[in-house]
């Protein structure tokens, strides 16, 4: 057996997030400049009867059989070994990643979905070659980290293309998202890690708390959403900037945005941005804000005097 190799990028939300929880349509894209990769080899001598996992980044090394409860690595060669004939053979399982954990990056699906691929080549497994097998596998993982995941960060690191999604029985509504124009995005950290467990759960509770408020805003971004698809296709960018900004807001009525994403959202504006967003479960992690070319130095410089601790460009290219 020989050494593989596999990666999977990072996402943003451009629209929807949390309303997607309560089947709104969405809008993600992938962020294919940050990304996870596994490196599986075979055993050295040493550690030959092990599946060891090595983490150099987080100075972690541990075998399957003393994985930490609910530890995803270790649920995802348990997974891929229900699809496995025979027993596991021993492998040294190497992980690292440059996309920002807890930071509204699909840090924990993009892991997911390099370390399915990595196995399907490193075993030889036909079913994880197939791309919507490590969509279903990696959205098991996904309810590791949180209970209810939508599967909209599954559906987009594995396909790494825009797309409109909706969560739907008995199978989720995924179309490729038509763009007219290139996009440039502007995305943000502000440096503050926060678990999107945490905050789906808060959410529910406020739901819960208070059904028609919560129904009305998940209605209002689903809305949005919508008018985004017809925005992007005919790359009507002014437009889509408001419907960025009128996002934001919806989301800090369901209080997960926070002072750092707000001051970040600000500045953005400010700065000349056309719109800007916090991105993903909010409450720390990342913003988003489109600019044009022209822009988006004056932006950059903006985010980082308001505080971002990392701005990363990225452009969603035309697919017309
Ligand atoms: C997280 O990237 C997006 C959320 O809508 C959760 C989900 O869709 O599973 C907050």
């Amino acid at each position: 057996m020989t050494v593989v190799t596999a990666t999977a990028s990072g996402k943003i939300i451009l629209f929807g997030e949390h309303a997607v929880v309560y089947g709104q349509p969405a809008i993600a894209a992938p962020v294919t400049d940050v990304r996870a990769t596994v490196q599986i080899s075979p055993p050295t001598q040493a550690d030959s009867d092990h599946i060891l996992f090595i983490a150099p980044d987080l100075g972690a090394n541990y075998t399957l059989d003393n994985a930490p409860e609910d530890d995803a690595l270790a649920r995802a060669v348990q997974l891929t070994a229900e699809l496995y004939p025979g027993s596991l053979p021993p492998m040294i399982i190497t992980v690292s990643s440059d996309i920002p954990i807890a930071s509204g990056l699909g840090s924990g699906a993009a892991m997911a979905a390099a370390m399915f691929r990595a196995l399907g080549q490193f075993l030889h497994l036909p079913p994880l070659h197939q791309a919507e097998t490590i969509c279903q596998l990696t959205y098991e993982i996904e309810r590791i980290h949180h209970g209810t995941p939508s599967g909209i960060d599954n559906t987009v690191v594995t396909y790494e293309q825009p797309v409109f999604f909706q969560r739907q029985q008995p199978t989720n509504r995924i179309d490729r998202l038509p763009v007219g124009q290139p996009l440039t995005l502007l995305i943000a950290d502000t440096g503050q890690r926060s678990a999107t467990k945490d905050v789906v759960g808060d959410v529910r509770r406020q739901w819960e708390a208070n059904p028609a408020k919560f129904n009305q805003l998940f209605t209002q971004c689903g809305q949005l959403t919508l008018a985004a698809q017809t925005a992007i296709a005919h790359g009507q960018q002014a437009e889509l900037g408001h419907l960025l900004s009128q996002n934001h807001a919806l989301l800090q009525q369901m209080s997960v945005s926070n002072e750092a994403l707000d001051r970040l959202v600000a500045a953005a504006a400010a700065a000349g941005a056309l719109g800007a967003k916090l991105s993903g479960a909010g409450r720390g992690g990342n913003m988003i804000a489109l600019v044009t070319p022209t822009q988006q130095t004056a932006v950059q410089d903006a985010l980082y005097q308001a505080g971002a601790t990392n701005v990363i460009p990225t452009t969603i290219h035309p697919t017309l």
